[in-house]
């Protein structure tokens, strides 16, 4: 539809910026392309990379520390969601209140401080406060990281710049995975300080970097009521002030016909007693539950131990195909993300998920009651465990982060990012925590437990997500008040 209209010549930049239908800017400037990486280097690859970290470094830290229990090693692993749950949780608030660039900057603090507790690793006490707080600060990146990259972005492109968030944190996986290989770790004995201190790069590049970027324009103008420094912003990440106007009359056209009243910013009650927002908020923490609650964590981590039993030569090799397929895929799901559209990205990931699932319980229950016979189950199981990576990371990995900055409008974003990322953290946390008793008391009916949860998500999918390509999100509202006020009102 963009390239139909014609090309607009901004006088004042000398510079051809096509327009969309709904005539916003097509164009990646290079303060927008910056803006963008500062905030998924420093946010999401930092996420990702704290999320694999521990996965190949158990026994060196053992070795490193005196007697480490099991209870304190599997505090270690869930010290990042318990820190991250209480960093979900309060993001969108400090976003909304301080602005989406102090936030992030500031964020680099717990960052800083836990990558140094881990680094220095003087006990395993200290490690675990480390990993706590910087546990914290992935909280409030996976937060603020994917609202500010929407925000800044024009709508035509918001689904390809959404997945770069989900990019960056399946490269910061594979990172952490591949630069604690056995080769890495028994490279010199001091090497995991050295590991454990790289977190320090992103945080550093975002902090060199981020003053220099603009500030969200929808916080300026709704946020702090600053039209002027709103289209400032605009006017930098366009290159063009022409556009910047449209953009800007766009928000006040929205926010004169979206409020009566004084005050435009939403509080919590109205999540509850407004339906369409009800509605909104419930299929913000449905998708985030999904993506947690569909096991992929689980999976990430103990699939790399199917495909070793299926023959690959070690564990390293393994985990580091399954990391690869996880990145490639999102980068493959990036063009994908604005033609095919986020709803059925969502609905073909799951279902796949779902026959993976039913594939590897089945594999994995022959293979455990008939060992050394059955070969062609490990190739089976291997199969599926790559399957059900493919299909997540085509859809129901990077949507659930993008499509909270695309339902809410900007009066709603902040308090809601704030529960939906808040119950995505949940959600991480109690994979995490129950994976190894699932295991132990299901054997492989866990995979059938998984495949329930996926499939009821699917049909919440079906039935109530929206497609929110390309839309502006009035309309997306309007699309779930329709459905909202299909249901009979609930009075608090
Ligand atoms: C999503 C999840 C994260 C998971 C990753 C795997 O970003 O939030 O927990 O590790 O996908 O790709």
């Amino acid at each position: 539809i963009a390239d139909e209209r014609e090309p607009l010549l901004d006088s004042q930049e000398n510079e051809i910026t096509s327009l969309s239908s709904v005539g916003q800017p097509r164009v990646w400037t290079a303060t927008l392309v910056v803006a963008i990486s500062v905030a998924i280097i420093g946010c999401s690859l930092q996420f990702g990379f704290q999320t694999g970290c521990m996965a190949n470094t158990q026994d060196t830290l053992r070795s490193a520390f005196k007697n480490v229990s099991d209870v304190e090693m599997s505090l270690m692993i869930s010290g990042l969601p318990i820190g991250g749950l209480f960093g979900g949780l309060s993001a969108g608030l400090i976003a909304d209140k301080i602005g989406r660039k102090k936030c992030m900057l500031l964020n680099n603090i717990p960052i800083l401080i836990g990558t140094v507790l881990m680094s220095v690793g003087l006990n395993q006490h200290l490690f675990l406060v480390g990993r706590i707080l910087t546990g914290f600060g992935c909280g409030i990146a996976t937060g603020v990281a994917p609202m500010y990259i929407s925000e800044i972005s024009p709508v035509s492109v918001k689904g390809a710049v959404g997945v770069s968030h989900q990019f960056m944190i399946t490269f910061g996986i594979l990172l952490g995975f591949a630069m604690s290989v056995k080769q890495a770790l028994s490279w010199f004995p001091k090497y995991w300080h050295v590991y454990f201190a790289f977190p320090a790069l992103p945080a550093f590049y975002q902090l060199i970097l981020l003053p220099l970027c603009p500030e969200s324009p929808n916080w300026l103008y709704y946020n702090k009521e600053r039209e002027d420094l709103a289209r400032a912003a605009l006017t930098k990440l366009r290159k063009s002030r022409s556009v910047a106007d449209e953009e800007v009359d766009a928000m006040i056209r929205e926010r004169t016909s979206a409020s009566s009243s004084d005050s435009v910013m939403v509080s919590y009650k109205d999540f509850f007693t407004n339906r369409t927002l009800r509605l909104t908020l419930f299929i913000g923490l449905a998708l985030q539950a999904a993506q947690q609650l569909s096991g992929v964590n689980a999976i990430l981590n103990y699939g790399p131990e199917i495909l070793t039993d299926a023959g690959m030569k070690n564990g390293d090799t393994a985990t580091g195909l399954l990391g690869s397929i996880n990145v490639l895929m999102t980068l493959i799901s990036i063009p994908l993300m604005d033609k095919m559209g986020r709803r059925s990205l969502m609905l073909w990931g799951q279902l796949f998920m779902i026959l993976s699932y039913i594939g590897l319980a089945i594999a994995q229950r022959i293979h455990d009651t008939n060992p050394g016979g059955e070969e062609w189950t490990k190739y089976v199981s291997t199969a599926t465990v790559i399957s059900f990576i493919i299909f997540f990371a085509i859809g129901p990995g990077s949507i659930p982060w993008l499509i909270v900055a695309e339902i809410f409008t900007a009066e709603a974003r902040g308090k809601a990012s704030s529960l939906c990322v808040g119950a995505n953290w949940i959600c991480n946390l109690l994979v995490v925590i129950s994976y190894d008793k699932l295991n132990k008391a299901l054997k492989p009916n866990t995979f059938f437990l998984y495949m329930g949860i996926v499939t009821f998500f699917l049909i919440f999918t079906f039935f109530f997500v929206p497609e929110t390509k390309k839309k502006q999100v009035e309309q997306i509202n309007r699309e779930i008040q329709e459905q909202a006020e299909k249901f009979p009102p609930v009075v608090f």
